[in-house]
């Protein structure tokens, strides 16, 4: 479980979280969703242990802080929301990169096993800087995977930390990596994942969590935070929340698209 107790955070002398409390739980798809600039970022970014915060933030009864570092890196992989490089890697050195962080450097075939995850086994050898934006998330994703690798280990769960995965992805790699992450969730680890795309959010999220201006306003199933009420007063634009009869998850659908 991973648990944030009343945690607030100045970024210089700017208040950037507000009492935020939380619970995450491994085997689920936790989703942070809410406006830009509403904290996602710097929440999950004291979630990982890269930021102070005041309050408490524990991962399975390890306490989370940057000097706990050491640590928590065999535990945790972090996709941070963007990524970029200064020299020009090859996509499989990117992903050893990750594969060297973590617990698992002992095994050699991880990394090629880690593209093949995404899709990009045959891009092993090109420049990462020559690579398209999707196709860099996707190679950034595969360096993630290849550090922390199995879900469950015998001394706990391992998390994934995904800041707007799908954000360049085209719809079908959206879903392969939304597939990928509720797999690695349902194999027993623990997966937290920063969205914009409310419904991807509901289709794959167990739980969610939603931001405004550095608090957490709403949290719950997709179905208690994902509605007409909530989404609206976040987002402040009109949004219809519908959820089908065969009991299938909501769906989002912006209204007077044209208007205004
Ligand atoms: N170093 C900093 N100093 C001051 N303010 C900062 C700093 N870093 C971020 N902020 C501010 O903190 C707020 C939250 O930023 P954050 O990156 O967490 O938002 P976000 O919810 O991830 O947004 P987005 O959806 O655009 O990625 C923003 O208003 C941002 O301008
Ligand atoms: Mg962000």
């Amino acid at each position: 479980m991973l648990q944030a107790d009343h945690v607030s955070l100045r970024l210089g002398a700017t208040p950037i979280l507000h009492d935020v409390s939380l619970t995450a739980r491994s085997g689920q798809l936790t989703a942070i969703a809410g406006p830009n600039g509403s904290g996602k970022t710097t929440l999950l970014r004291a979630l990982t242990g890269e930021l102070a915060v005041e309050g408490a933030i524990a991962m399975c009864g390890l306490p989370v802080h940057p000097r706990h570092a050491m640590a928590l890196a065999p535990r945790r992989g972090v996709l941070p929301q963007s990524a970029r490089l200064a020299f020009p890697f090859t996509v499989i050195e990117v992903v050893r990169i990750g594969h060297g962080a973590g617990r698992f450097a002992d095994r050699p075939d991880l990394p090629l096993r880690a593209l093949d995850h995404v899709g990009l086994r045959h891009m092993a050898s090109r420049t990462y800087q020559d690579l398209s934006g999707g196709e860099q998330q996707r190679v950034q994703l595969a360096r993630v995977l290849a550090q922390i690798w199995e879900p469950a280990c015998p001394d706990g769960p391992n998390w994934l930390f995904l800041d707007e995965p799908v954000s360049s992805l085209d719809i079908g790699h959206q879903l392969s990596v939304m597939r990928l992450a509720r797999d690695f969730a349902a194999r027993g680890g623990g997966v937290v994942a920063v969205m914009h795309d409310l419904n991807l959010t509901s289709m794959f999220a167990d739980h969610v969590v939603m931001m405004q201006s550095g608090r957490v306003v709403a949290e719950g199933t997709p179905e208690a935070v994902i509605t007409s009420e909530t989404l609206s007063a976040v987002y402040g634009c009109d949004l219809a929340v519908s959820v089908p009869p065969s009991g299938n998850r909501p769906y989002i659908l912006p209204q007077n698209a044209r208007a205004g």
